[in-house]
């Protein structure tokens, strides 16, 4: 039949919201894609837990390679996590095995991603990850095809909703770094390991992999200056506050007469401009296309509903039809950080 099939690894915070979606909203996505969107079978490590999710229409599989290489999957959904280990493994098979890819792992993408994109268009399968570049936020739509007739000039934002909550939840309700730490967990932000989050390299993931869609360079994690916000204290926050600025974990990717920069690292910001007012798991990713001029997309950057959100994005391009390469370009045709753009004495 014409019907797409999924095969979802990972059914934490991510993977429940997705099966709730397309449980939910089964009507609203076939009428979209013009087929049916249907889960074939699903993988964790502990069929036994209860999920809260009505899982009994599914096959299941604990082994994600298993999964990836199943005869009634067409897309592998990866929402396990780790760059490495069993999400690479079974991401690897599932090209192989002729399946399109769709995943929230920024870690995986950001330093394995030329691999990957590379595969994908040797075995002419889809690897898609808008999930996860800054939760819901289209970050990768904008610039892989609306921005695809722009020279990118600048891409920033505030791109890791964990961080941003201890920040902006230390000010504005007075807690401590523990108590503010424990919502984040409840609410499904952090990262299995959580010093990806507050050290700032979940983030320098996302802004390595938008750099490498907006300046057509191969990803490139290593060249991130990277300062996370474990050593920012509540005085500190507290004494921008007094001289009307806040303290934000800010991206920057830009291309300067050395090549391309990036740098993820705690920055003062006005308290009262747009990136000063995000509050709580808010992102916001701003680009400057040198014929558009500047874009601003804004919105959770973290959770179950907007990540899924995300994900379906991903799922919704395949049902119609939407091939894109994984950068926006054939993976062959990305470049090593560029040399000097200008001859500057
Ligand atoms: P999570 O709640 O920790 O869930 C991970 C799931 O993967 C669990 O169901 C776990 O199984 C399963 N799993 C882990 N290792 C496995 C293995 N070896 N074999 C089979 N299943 C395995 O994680 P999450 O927050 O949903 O995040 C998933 C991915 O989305 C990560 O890449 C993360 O970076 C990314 N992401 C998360 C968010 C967010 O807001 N949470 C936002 C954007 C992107 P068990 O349940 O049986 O342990
Ligand atoms: N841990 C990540 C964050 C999840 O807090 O932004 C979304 O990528």
């Amino acid at each position: 039949s014409d019907t797409l099939r999924l095969g979802i690894a990972g059914l934490g915070t991510v993977g429940r919201g997705v099966v709730r979606i397309v449980q939910e909203k089964a009507g609203l996505l076939s009428a979209r894609a013009g087929r049916e969107v249907e889960i074939s079978a699903v993988c964790a490590r502990d069929p036994a837990r209860d999920r809260g999710i009505d899982l009994s229409a599914y096959a299941w599989e604990t082994d994600p390679v298993a999964l990836a290489r199943r005869a009634d999957v067409d897309v592998f959904v990866e929402l396990m996590g780790g760059a490495d280990g069993p999400a690479l493994e079974a991401t690897r098979a599932a090209l192989d095995a002729g399946k399109d890819v769709v995943t929230a792992n920024k870690a995986m993408m950001a330093i394995h991603g030329q691999e990957l994109a590379e595969l994908a268009d040797a075995t002419g399968r889809c690897l898609r990850y808008e999930a996860g570049v800054a939760g819901a936020i289209p970050a990768v739509k904008v610039l892989t095809e609306a921005l695809a007739g722009n020279g990118v000039e600048r891409v920033l934002g505030v791109m890791n909703g964990t961080c941003n909550y201890i920040l902006t939840r230390m000010q504005s309700a007075g807690l401590s770094y523990d108590e503010v730490f424990a919502e984040a967990a409840k609410l499904g932000y952090l990262e299995a390991d959580p010093t990806l989050d507050v050290g700032g390299i979940d983030a320098g993931h996302k802004l390595a992999i938008l750099a490498a869609i907006a300046f057509g360079t191969k990803v490139n994690f290593d060249g991130v200056h990277l300062e996370g916000i474990e050593r920012i204290t509540i005085e500190d926050i507290s004494r921008a506050a007094d001289m009307g600025y806040r303290v934000k974990l800010l991206g920057v990717a830009q291309m300067t007469g050395r090549g391309l920069e990036q740098r993820m690292t705690p920055c003062l910001v006005p308290a009262n401009s747009p990136l000063g007012q995000l509050e709580n798991a808010t992102n916001m990713v701003v680009v400057e296309g040198d014929e558009s001029g500047r874009i601003v997309l804004q919105g959770a950057g973290a959770g179950e509903g907007p990540t899924a959100s995300a994900v379906l994005s991903d799922i919704m391009d395949i049902a119609r039809g939407l091939r894109l390469p994984t950068f926006g370009q054939p993976a062959a045709t990305l470049v090593e950080r560029p040399a000097a753009m200008s001859a500057t004495p």
